[in-house]
């Protein structure tokens, strides 16, 4: 640093002084003052000239002398005449200090300059007759303190301090001569001023003569000196000039209370339902931050216990709803600084339905069933039965109730802006109504031959299930071959062996109700020349066949009364018989293709298709 070089700056601070009196003829020309670095040498010149040219002094004696400031009394240093050229034994400067002379003047030169040389010194020269004269110069000795060190106190400064705080201290050591150490403020030099700014100095001066000064701000600080920084500045004189140097930056730790508090909901995102752990946070501007103290609006003197700055809630229920406050615990009590927030916790009771668990209802019958689920929020309802949706909102009209009615509904509540909330509930549907036969027909005729099996089947609905008991009449020989419910529907197919007209009776019935189905079979006899037919012949054929079996038969009879007439042929009675037997047989089956045609040509179409698909196939009806 330029300060730092030691070089020796000789300063003219004024216009140098003439020294002579009115009788002497010697005119002296001295600098005020020279200043020189500590340790530097030191050049102080001393000229010098007799005016009256006519008297030059045959001799002149040259003494320099010292004198310490505020002393009287002066020491000789050197001595010198054309003779002898002398520095004084016993002085502080003897070896240390040498004198040169020239035509024009004297100089004194002091080696390795301590602060002790700031001193007055002395040229006297002294011609005798040609006069005599002397002046002197003050030897100004400069030494730059150390770079300035600065120390910020590291507790916080309260604003609410009511007089200037220490903020920092600055100490420049071993300087000389003394300096002086300035503070500042973001740059700005701060003034001291009565219960804002105080600066204290203190200087010392060691056994060296160094100068050490330290330097301590008070400092009444405001909330915005949280973002200053001061540093202090020594400045010194050098030679010639006044130097400064810097120390580094600190800034304050500022302690101020609370004027502002905020109070949110740092978790869950979103709405808030039962069962959530709710995180309130609170947060003021105050520095250091402020434990702070919770409670609900409607119990102001109840702190709730917090964990710092955060109100845990866990598990919420729909009673935590309300308004919460925070407050800091560092402003005094008449400064009401709070923070406060809603928190609505959401709700969704379990799903009520109406009717409860199970209802009964008459076929035919209409019910309304109601599902509702207290919520905080808008809820959406949707009915599902058998995993298909069937309705949707809180009711649900059940019109016309039949069989299928029956079941369970259940009715599943879900909250749209809260997913997470959900309840459901049911209610099992029962459609009661008497048995009901299955089917148009109330009463089945029908024919079979005899021999035959038939299926007759009998189908039932009612809630309670119907119950099916068969009645037969006129066969001893039948079962039971189905036997089948389903939810509500009873089926029954008895298998009956035809063996002469039956009259069978299906009840189907249950508490509330019985129905009846009545068939009545027709035994056909079994026909022995019937059951060689070809398909291809027809009842056609069956006719032309009878036609001439009666012929033949007219014409055997005619034959054989002929023949008995004659007497030719004996007459036997068993022979006769049989014939008989059989032409009855034929004459059944003449009769009743003309009573009833209709029904004897199902039956034979019936026996046809019989013998085409096996001999086991019966009619079944029902
Ligand atoms: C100073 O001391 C030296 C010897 O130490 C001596 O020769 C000299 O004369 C002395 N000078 C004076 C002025 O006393
Ligand atoms: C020499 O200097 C010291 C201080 O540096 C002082 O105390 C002492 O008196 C001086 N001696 C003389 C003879 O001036
Ligand atoms: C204050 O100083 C500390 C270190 O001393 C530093 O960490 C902090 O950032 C500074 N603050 C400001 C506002 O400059
Ligand atoms: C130190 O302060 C004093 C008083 O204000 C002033 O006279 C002197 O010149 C200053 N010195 C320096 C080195 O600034
Ligand atoms: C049908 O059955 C029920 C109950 O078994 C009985 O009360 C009723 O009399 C029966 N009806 C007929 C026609 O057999
Ligand atoms: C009657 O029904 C039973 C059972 O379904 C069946 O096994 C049988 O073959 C049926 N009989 C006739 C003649 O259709």
């Amino acid at each position: 640093m330029a300060f730092l070089l030691r070089t020796f700056v000789p300063l003219f601070l004024q216009v140098c002084v003439l020294s002579w009196s009115a009788w002497a003829k010697v005119e002296l020309t001295m600098h005020e003052s020279v200043e020189v670095y500590l340790g530097d040498s030191a050049q102080i010149p001393c000229q010098y000239s007799f005016t009256n040219a006519d008297n030059e002094p045959s001799i002149v004696i040259i003494q320099w002398f010292v004198r310490a400031a505020g002393d009287n009394s002066r020491m000789r240093i050197f001595y010198g005449d054309d003779s002898q050229q002398m520095v004084d034994n016993n002085t502080n400067y003897s070896g240390r200090i040498e004198v040169t002379s020239d035509q024009q003047g004297t100089q004194l030169t002091i080696q390795d300059v301590k602060l002790s040389d700031e001193k007055e010194f002395f040229c006297q020269v002294n011609g005798m007759a040609a006069g005599n004269a002397e002046g002197k110069t003050h030897l100004r000795v400069f030494a730059p303190p150390e770079a300035p060190v600065i120390e910020g106190v590291f507790t916080g400064i309260s604003v609410t301090n009511e007089v200037p705080s220490k903020v920092a201290s600055c100490e420049a050591r071993n300087g000389f001569p003394k300096p002086n150490i300035t503070w500042y403020r973001n740059g700005m030099p701060l003034m001291s001023s009565p219960g804002h700014v105080n600066v204290l100095t203190l200087v010392t001066r060691d056994f060296r003569d160094f100068y050490s000064v330290q330097s301590t701000l008070e400092y009444k600080v405001a909330k915005e000196d949280k973002d200053a920084h001061f540093f202090c500045e020594v400045s010194f004189f050098v030679p010639a000039a006044i130097r400064t140097v810097e120390s580094n930056s600190i800034n304050v730790t500022v302690h101020y209370p609370t004027t502002m508090v905020e109070l949110w909901k740092e978790s869950p995102q979103g709405l808030v339902k039962e069962g959530d752990t709710v995180e309130l946070r609170c947060q003021g501007d105050g520095n250091p931050p402020s434990p702070f103290v919770f409670n609900r609006e409607q119990d102001p003197d109840e702190d709730l216990e917090s964990r710092g700055d955060v109100l845990f809630l866990s598990p919420v229920s729909r009673k935590d709803s309300g308004i919460y406050q925070c407050r800091p615990l560092d402003t005094d009590d008449y400064a009401d600084v709070k923070g406060e927030m809603q928190l609505t916790v959401h709700y969704l009771d379990p799903a009520v339905v109406v009717p409860k668990d199970s209802e009964v209802m008459l076929k035919g019958e209409d019910l309304i069933a109601t599902c509702n689920a207290l919520s905080s929020l808008k809820t959406s309802t949707v009915w599902y039965k058998d995993g298909q949706q069937v309705g949707s909102g809180n009711t649900l009209h059940l019109r016309d109730a039949t069989y299928a009615t029956t079941g369970e509904y259940a009715c599943e509540v879900t909250v749209p802006s809260l997913p997470a909330l959900h309840t459901s509930g049911s209610v099992h549907i029962i459609v009661q109504g008497g048995a009901q036969l299955v089917g148009e027909e109330q009463e089945v005729q029908l024919e079979e031959a005899a021999g035959r099996m038939v299926n007759l089947s009998c189908e039932a609905q009612g809630q309670p299930l119907p119950v099916i008991n068969w009645n037969i009449i006129g066969s001893q020989n039948w079962h039971e071959v189905v036997n089948q419910a389903n939810r509500h529907i009873a089926h029954s197919v008895v298998s009956v062996k035809v063996t002469s007209d039956i009259s069978a009776l299906c009840n189907a019935s249950n508490d509330m109700g019985t129905e009846v189905k009545a068939f009545s079979i027709k035994a056909i006899p079994m026909v022995t020349s019937t059951a060689p037919f070809s398909p291809a012949e027809g009842s056609g054929v069956i006719i032309v066949v009878i036609i001439l079996c009666l012929l033949l038969l007219a014409i055997l009879g005619s034959v054989l009364y002929f023949l008995h007439k004659k007497g030719k042929i004996p007459c036997g009675r068993s022979g006769k018989q049989e014939i008989t037997k059989e032409k009855t047989t034929k004459d059944d089956i003449v009769v009743e293709m003309k009573t009833n045609t209709k029904n004897e040509e199902a039956v034979l179409l019936k026996a046809v298709n019989g013998d085409k698909k096996g001999p086991n196939e019966q009619v079944t009806a029902g």
